[in-house]
């Protein structure tokens, strides 16, 4: 099987981040999204990922070449013009028969959902979510088939969300739907959606299951790669102990990281070369060989070799008083 796996977004939600590391490569809960993801689709037996990346989004294949053992390839994708247009660019590596799985470098999906699902059946994952209106929303016949789908409806015909995971046991009716919304001009929302080439695949007698995901982890903001940092720790952090400091779990520290006089955790990861002292860090994600000093810091996500220093205030402060500092 190959699984292609666009990464070319350009992340501006998560800036300042991605103006220097695309996005795929950014740290949640100890590795890069990339590697979860990865880690997550590892039983499926892959032969071959191919990464559909943008400009400057070449890194992301360098590490997955040396992250993953398998065949690797990589296919720029000069314009964004969409899921739909970025799935299109990978024509010329696929063959008709070959079983795909196409998984977007930007969610989480727990792994144990995918390994759960049936590749004897075409299939599209989906979640119930309280507003669908921001995602591709599935419409299901009797038998729990797709019957429809539409991007990002006005007035969604069921609240299940395409989470971003889509199943092919042979590929010709995929890339027929892509020519065709290609050829055509077909958008919606400005964009070449792979969902259109989906409901195209519809008309023409294709069905698929709807496969029911539980952990479909969001990192496209800073708020939801910090929950998902949260919920990832709290299935794998492991304990540590530094003396000199407190560590509460759950939390990552990578090696080479150095930890003085602190109180580290819940939920915190740290990259390799950080160093922290006299300070108390909880809920937040530090990148490699940044730098913490003297602060308490909550809620927070600091870049490769980012600084943050704070002072030790002193004070003389007299019977009765009261200070209370903002
Ligand atoms: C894409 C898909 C959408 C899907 C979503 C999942 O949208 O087009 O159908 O529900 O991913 O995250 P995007 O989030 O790229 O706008």
């Amino acid at each position: 099987m190959k699984a292609v796996i666009p990464v070319a977004g350009l992340g501006t939600r998560l800036r300042p981040h991605t103006f220097t590391v695309p996005k795929p490569l950014l740290h949640v809960a100890g590795k890069p999204i990339i590697a979860h993801i990865i880690d997550n689709i590892s039983s499926l037996s892959i032969e071959e990922i191919i990464l559909v990346y943008g400009e400057n989004g070449e890194s992301v294949v360098d590490f997955v070449r040396e992250y993953w053992k398998g065949t690797v390839k990589g296919v720029l994708q000069r314009e964004l013009m969409g899921l739909g247009h970025a799935v299109y660019q990978t024509k010329d590596l696929i063959n008709e028969k070959d079983r795909l799985l196409v998984i977007l470098g930007d969610t989480i999906i727990e792994g144990e959902s995918i390994k759960s699902s049936s590749l004897d059946r075409d299939f599209i994952a989906v979640k119930e979510v309280d507003d669908p209106r921001r995602f591709g929303v599935v419409e299901l016949d009797e038998e729990g088939y797709i019957r429809g789908v539409e991007e990002k409806p006005d007035r969604p015909k069921s609240n299940l969300a395409i989470v971003g995971l889509y199943y092919f046991t042979s590929t010709g009716l995929l890339f027929e739907g892509l020519s065709y919304i290609m050829e055509r001009d077909i958008k919606t929302k400005g964009e070449y959606q792979l969902t259109d080439a989906l409901a195209y695949m519809l008309e023409r007698g294709w069905r698929p299951l709807a496969v029911r995901i539980e952990g479909w982890y969001d990192c496209g903001k800073p708020e939801t790669l910090l929950e998902t940092n949260r919920i990832l720790l709290g299935k794998t952090g492991s304990k540590y102990e530094i003396p000199g400091s407190l560590i509460v779990p759950p939390v990552f520290i990578e090696k080479d990281v150095e930890i003085k006089n602190s109180i580290i955790g819940p939920y915190v990861s740290i990259a390799s070369g950080a160093m922290i002292s006299n300070s108390i860090v909880t809920d937040s994600i530090i990148n490699r060989e940044a730098i913490v000093e003297n602060i308490s810091m909550t809620s927070s996500i600091l870049g490769q070799k980012a600084q943050v220093k704070g002072g030790l205030r002193r004070f003389n402060v007299g019977d009765f008083s009261k200070v209370e500092l903002g």
